[in-house]
């Protein structure tokens, strides 16, 4: 039997996405890389995995914004693991502030995170990728990188419409190399944490009135567009940004 495919998930430890994809991609029999910056639940998720799956996970402090934490994260999990075949980058951050009182600290923040921490992991990983023979990375964006609204602020929007425009340049790179570069743009794919970013006003009949099939949306659902993303029966897609929206906030 080969070995599995080795995934590397940021952000990987919350309530929310990033969870839910390396839940998702260990189920597919993927070897999950648990990172995040908090480090006693990055831990505590990898235990939960290998208890449920019987077989050893990785769990690891990472904060996307530290580029040389970054670089040494990579290089242990090539060292330990063999290679690196999937990145899912899900770390993101903001804050809600108009332009014009936005503090420079959210700005600068918001960028870090999002955008630079997106950078950070792609170059650190994609010369592996590269160099053995191929790979898949997935860029969590947002349906706010095109939206015409105030909803999310500014420099989360631009941050995360510079993660599509990342993602379809690395495309170009590496396609010829073998490796393929995607986004997902989600709508509102809700954890109980996005009480503290979003006024209620946000959640207030956004099932009812907003979404085209009644619900809000699940980090599960992102997960399963993930999972198919980095696998084998999407060889012909790279490039591309898929928005997940429950029909809110389509693209194209
Ligand atoms: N939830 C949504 O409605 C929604 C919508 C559109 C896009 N997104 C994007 O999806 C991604 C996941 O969001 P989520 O709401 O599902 O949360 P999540 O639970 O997947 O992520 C939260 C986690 O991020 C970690 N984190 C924060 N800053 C970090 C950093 N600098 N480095 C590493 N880890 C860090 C936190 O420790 C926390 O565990 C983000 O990029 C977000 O912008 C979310």
């Amino acid at each position: 039997m080969s070995e599995p495919a080795v995934a590397l998930v940021t952000a990987a430890a919350g309530a929310g996405i990033g969870a839910a994809v390396a839940r998702r991609l260990a189920e597919d029999g993927l070897d999950v890389v648990v990172t995040d910056a908090h480090e006693r639940r990055s831990g505590e998720l990898a235990a939960e995995l290998t208890e449920r799956h019987g077989r050893q996970f990785l769990g690891l402090p990472l904060d996307v914004t530290d580029y040389d934490a970054v670089d040494d994260v990579v290089e242990r999990v090539v060292r330990e693991r063999g290679r690196l075949d999937v990145l899912v980058n899900n770390a993101g951050w903001s804050s809600i502030e108009p332009v014009a009182e936005m503090s420079l600290e959210t700005w600068r923040r918001c960028l870090d995170v999002d955008l630079n921490g997106t950078f950070h992991c792609m170059r650190c990983a994609l010369p592996h990728m590269v160099r053995g023979g191929g790979g898949a990375i997935v860029n969590i964006s947002s349906t706010a990188a095109w939206e015409t609204s105030a909803e999310h602020g500014a420099a989360y929007s631009a941050a995360k419409a510079g993660v599509l425009a990342l993602t379809r340049v690395a495309a170009a790179e590496n396609g010829p190399h073998g490796v393929r570069v995607n986004a997902i743009a989600p709508g509102l794919i809700y954890n109980e944490f996005l009480r503290k970013i979003y006024p209620d006003s946000f959640f207030e009949g956004y099932a009812e009135k907003r979404s085209l099939v009644g619900r809000v949306g699940r980090p599960g659902d992102v997960a399963a567009l993930v999972a198919f993303l980095a696998s084998d029966e999407a060889t012909y897609i790279t490039g591309e940004v898929y928005g997940i929206s429950g029909g809110v906030s389509p693209h194209g």
